[in-house]
């Protein structure tokens, strides 16, 4: 189902902070991508939030589990494992038994690449073109699980010191270590929550700067969020109206999960969607175009 120059890829939406958007980015983006192929959506976090926000309590607190897959324990398979949503995606969700399994993956030899040989490899270009991590918010062996799976990173950062803290943290603790073994592409630093004006000193100000003006990162900003140094000065001198870039806080986007459904089936005029669509496209090409 993949167009021909879209090559099957993985991605795990990961930050070291909880509350910035990883669930709300990887779901949409999960259910944005059904319209290139074929998605799994797969919830590694613990907390289970996006698994409970799709309304999946009973498989969260299920029998079956990841653990049995990814440790070897039982006969259960991968298959067992998945669930079919409403939304064109499959689920494989998060499980109230997830700490213990982070545990075990600990002890467990190839623990980090157990996801990786067990569920990606098997589903990748086989049953999915397409599989979407959701990830906890600490560094550990689920994050680890993802990275290796995967190979390809989407951040999401929001306006305030503290996501710039964790974004380091990221890159320093989880990041780097995991590209001294194997290839990590950061494919898109994905601002969110956005809501100030850009015209003056704001946080969303300073982040958008950040992000656009330093070489490290201004390649992966997306374009909804792109704005060059030129179009800040033109902005400063009054020259350009300020641009309103994304992802913006919108309450559709919090509503959309507590009525246990991604926002293109919430709200299918909603203008946020266009940044779900140009971060679908980040993932299938592998990378920002410009
Ligand atoms: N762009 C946004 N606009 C409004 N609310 C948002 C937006 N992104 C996330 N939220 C809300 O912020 C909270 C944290 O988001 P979530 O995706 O759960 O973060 P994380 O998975 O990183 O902990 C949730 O209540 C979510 O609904
Ligand atoms: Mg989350």
């Amino acid at each position: 189902m993949v167009a021909k120059n879209e090559t099957p890829r993985a991605v795990s939406v990961v930050i070291l902070k909880g509350g910035v958007g990883k669930s709300t980015i990887s779901m949409n983006l999960a259910r944005q991508l059904t319209e290139r192929g074929r998605v799994l959506f797969a919830d590694l976090d613990p907390n289970g939030h996006a698994t409970n926000g799709l309304g999946f309590d009973e498989a969260y607190r299920g029998e079956t589990n990841l653990g049995d897959v990814v440790l070897d324990q039982g006969d259960a398979t991968v298959a067992d494992l998945i669930h079919e949503t409403e939304f064109d995606f499959d689920l494989l969700p998060s499980s109230d038994t997830l700490e213990d399994v982070e545990k075990d993956l600990a002890g467990a030899l190839q623990g980090s690449a157990r996801v990786k040989t067990k569920i990606v490899d098997p589903l990748l270009g086989e049953r999915y073109d397409y599989i979407v991590f959701d990830c906890p918010a600490y560094p550990g062996m689920l994050n680890n699980n993802a990275l290796v799976a995967t190979g390809n990173v989407l951040i999401p950062l929001e306006p305030g010191s503290s996501s710039i803290g964790g974004y380091k943290r990221t890159m320093e603790r989880l990041i780097k270590p995991a590209q001294e073994y194997i290839d990590i592409d950061v494919l898109a630093l994905v601002p969110n929550k956005l809501r100030e004006r850009i015209d003056q000193r704001t946080e969303d100000r300073e982040l958008l700067e950040n992000l656009n003006t330093a070489d490290a990162t201004q390649g992966k900003v997306p374009n909804f969020a792109r704005i060059t140094s030129d179009e800040f000065d033109a902005i400063d001198d009054g020259e350009m109206r300020p641009p309103k870039p994304g992802v913006r806080y919108s309450a559709a986007l919090s509503k959309s999960l507590k009525e246990h459904q991604p926002l293109l089936d919430y709200d299918p005029e909603n203008e946020q969607l266009e940044n779900f669509e140009e971060l679908a496209s980040i993932v299938s090409n592998g990378g920002v175009e410009r």
